[in-house]
C-alpha cells in the first residue's frame, strides 16, 4: 500500500520570536525540517509534501526535490494545512503519515513500526501519543473506559479534568487516507483559537463509528514539538545526547559527551579520541585513531585515520592521514593535506595543497600554493598572494627548503630540491638545485654600543 506523507511546515512560528521560519531552526546543525525529512526518506516513505507558507522560500530551497509543495496562504489551522495536499492526495488509497516540521526528535524506526502498527489495527487513523509527567501545552488525548481513543482536546479549549490526562498527541497521525480527506470537509473553528484543528478529525472519525488507534511512543523524547526556545535549547540537548551516544556506541571515545558538539551528519570512525568543547560541523568525515584536543572546530571536511587536531579550526578541506595540525592553526577552505603534512602553531593555509610530509611549523601563511612533498617552511615564510585584486598561485617542488622570514612574491615557482635563504623577498622562479638569497650585505659597525651609552649617561647628567 502507498505510503505518503505530509509535513506541516507552514506555520511562521510566532512563539520562536525570530526571522526565520520555526521549522528552518536548527538542532545539532540541522534544520528541524530537515529532520523530519531524512527521517521520512529512512523510512522508504514514497511520497512527500510539504506544508509550505507565503514567503516560506527558505525551507524550499532547504528541502529541495525532497519533497513536494502546497501553499497555505493563511495560516488558519493545521486541519486547513493539511487540506492543501487534497489536490494531490485525494484519489490515493493508502496511509498518509501527517507530522509537524517541528517535530525533530521523531526516528525512522518508530516512523516505520507507527505504519504497520496502524495497517495491522485496521484503523482509520492512528495517533502517536506519549505520556508525559509536565504535559503543559500539548493536545490531551481523550480515552473512554474501554481505553479507546475518543478525540483529542486542545490546552486552550480542555476543562480542568481534561487538561489533567497524562497523555499527549504528538501532533503526528497515520490517516487512511481518503477517510482523512473525507473527514476534514467537516472540521470546523469553532474552538478557543479559531482554528482549524487537525486534532478534530479523531472526533469526527469515532462519531463515525470508525477505528482509532493509539500508539503509544516508547521514548517521551521522540514526543517533542519545539514552539519556543526553550524547547528549542531541550531539543538540542536531546539530539546531542542521542548523536554522541551513537557514537561512542561505534567505538569513538568522549571524554566529556555532554560538552562536545557533534552534527547530525558527521561520520567518525572508530578509537578516535575526542576532547571536550570541539565542534564538529556540517558533513565533516573523521577517520579513525584521531584525536581532536579542545577548542578544535572542524567545519565540512575530512580528516584522515592517525590524524592529530590540536586547538585548530579546519574548514571545507580534506586532510589525508597522519597529518598534524596546532595549536591554534587555521585551514582555510578548499586545502588538501597529504598524509604526514605537519603544520605546528600559527599557521594559516588556503585554497592550497601540500604534498606528503611537508613541514610548516611555525608563524606561516600559505595561500593559493602548490607544494610538492617533503618541503620545509621556516618560521614566518608567507606567499604573497594577493596584490590588491588578484590572487596568483605560488609552486613549489618537492624538499624545496624555504627559509625564515621568507616572501615569495606570487606568480613565482620555486623548483624542487632548491633552496630559499631567510629573509628573502622572492620575485623570480628559482631553479632546481640553487640558492636563491635576495638580503642587503650586512655591516659592522664597531664599539656602537658603548659609544652610544656613554652619550646617554652624559645626557642624564646634564
Ligand atoms: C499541535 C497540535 C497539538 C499537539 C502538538 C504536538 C493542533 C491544533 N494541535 O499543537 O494537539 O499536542 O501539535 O506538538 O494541531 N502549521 C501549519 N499551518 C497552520 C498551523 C500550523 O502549517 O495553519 C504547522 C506549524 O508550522 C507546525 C505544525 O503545523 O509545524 C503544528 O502547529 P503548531 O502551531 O506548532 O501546533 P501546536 O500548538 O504545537
Ligand atoms: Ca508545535
Amino acid at each position: 500500500m502507498a505510503r505518503n506523507a505530509i509535513i506541516l511546515a507552514a506555520g511562521k512560528g510566532t512563539r520562536m520570536k525570530s526571522k526565520l521560519y520555526k521549522v528552518m531552526h536548527k538542532v545539532a546543525g540541522k534544520p528541524m525540517v530537515g529532520h523530519v525529512v531524512d527521517q521520512l526518506r529512512d523510512a522508504g516513505i514514497d511520497n512527500v509534501i510539504t506544508v509550505v507558507g507565503v514567503g516560506a522560500e527558505t525551507v524550499k530551497d532547504y528541502v529541495g526535490d525532497r519533497s513536494q509543495y502546497v501553499l497555505q496562504e493563511e495560516q488558519l489551522g493545521t486541519a486547513h494545512a493539511v487540506l492543501q495536499a487534497e489536490e494531490l492526495l485525494k484519489d490515493v488509497d493508502g496511509t498518509t503519515l501527517v507530522i509537524s516540521g517541528d517535530s525533530p526528535m521523531f526516528r525512522s524506526e518508530t516512523i516505520e513500526s507507527g505504519f504497520d502498527y496502524h495497517e495491522t489495527q485496521d484503523a482509520k487513523a492512528t495517533v502517536i501519543t506519549s505520556i508525559l509527567e509536565k504535559p503543559f501545552g500539548y493536545g490531551r488525548i481523550i480515552r473512554n473506559e474501554a481505553g479507546d481513543v475518543t478525540r483529542i482536546v486542545e490546552e486552550k479549549d480542555a476543562s480542568e479534568e481534561e487538561r489533567a490526562a497524562k497523555e499527549i498527541n504528538t501532533g503526528t497521525y497515520f490517516f487512511d487516507n481518503k477517510a482523512l480527506f473525507d473527514a476534514l470537509q467537516e472540521v470546523g473553528n469553532n474552538n478557543n483559537q479559531g482554528e482549524y484543528y487537525l486534532p478534530d478529525v479523531v472526533g469526527i472519525l469515532r462519531q463515525r463509528s470508525e477505528v482509532v488507534a493509539g500508539y503509544v511512543l516508547a521514548d517521551q523524547i521522540e514526543a517533542i514539538g519545539v514552539n519556543d526556545r526553550v524547547a528549542l535549547s531541550q531539543a538540542e540537548a536531546l539530539m546531542r545526547a542521542r548523536i554522541n551516544t551513537e557514537h561512542m556506541k561505534n567505538g569513538v571515545t568522549f571524554v566529556d559527551p555532554e560538552n562536545t558538539y557533534i552534527e547530525a551528519d558527521v561520520e567518525i570512525g572508530s578509537d578516535t579520541i575526542i576532547e571536550p568543547n570541539v565542534i564538529v560541523r556540517s558533513r565533516s568525515k573523521i577517520g579513525s585513531e584521531v584525536t581532536l584536543t579542545s577548542g578544535t572546530v572542524i567545519e565540512d571536511s575530512i580528516i584522515g585515520d592517525g590524524s592529530v587536531i590540536t586547538s585548530s579550526t579546519i574548514e571545507a578541506s580534506v586532510l589525508k592521514n597522519e597529518v598534524t595540525v596546532g595549536p591554534d592553526s587555521h585551514i582555510r577552505p578548499n586545502s588538501t593535506l597529504e598524509d604526514g603534512v605537519h603544520i605546528g602553531n600559527f599557521v594559516e593555509v588556503k585554497s592550497s595543497t601540500l604534498g606528503k610530509n611537508t613541514k610548516a611549523g611555525h608563524l606561516t601563511y600559505i595561500g593559493n600554493a602548490e607544494v610538492g612533498e617533503e618541503v620545509n617552511f621556516g618560521a614566518g615564510s608567507i606567499t604573497v598572494n594577493y596584490d590588491g585584486k588578484h590572487k596568483s598561485t605560488t609552486v613549489i617542488g618537492d624538499r624545496a627548503f624555504i627559509g625564515c622570514n621568507v616572501n615569495l612574491v606570487a606568480p613565482v615557482e620555486v623548483a624542487a630540491d632548491s633552496f630559499v635563504g631567510a629573509g628573502s623577498t622572492i620575485t623570480k622562479d628559482v631553479p632546481t638545485d640553487d640558492l636563491a638569497i635576495e638580503r642587503g650585505e650586512e655591516k659592522l659597525i664597531k664599539g656602537y654600543v658603548s659609544k652610544m651609552r656613554k652619550r646617554f649617561t652624559e645626557e642624564d647628567n646634564n
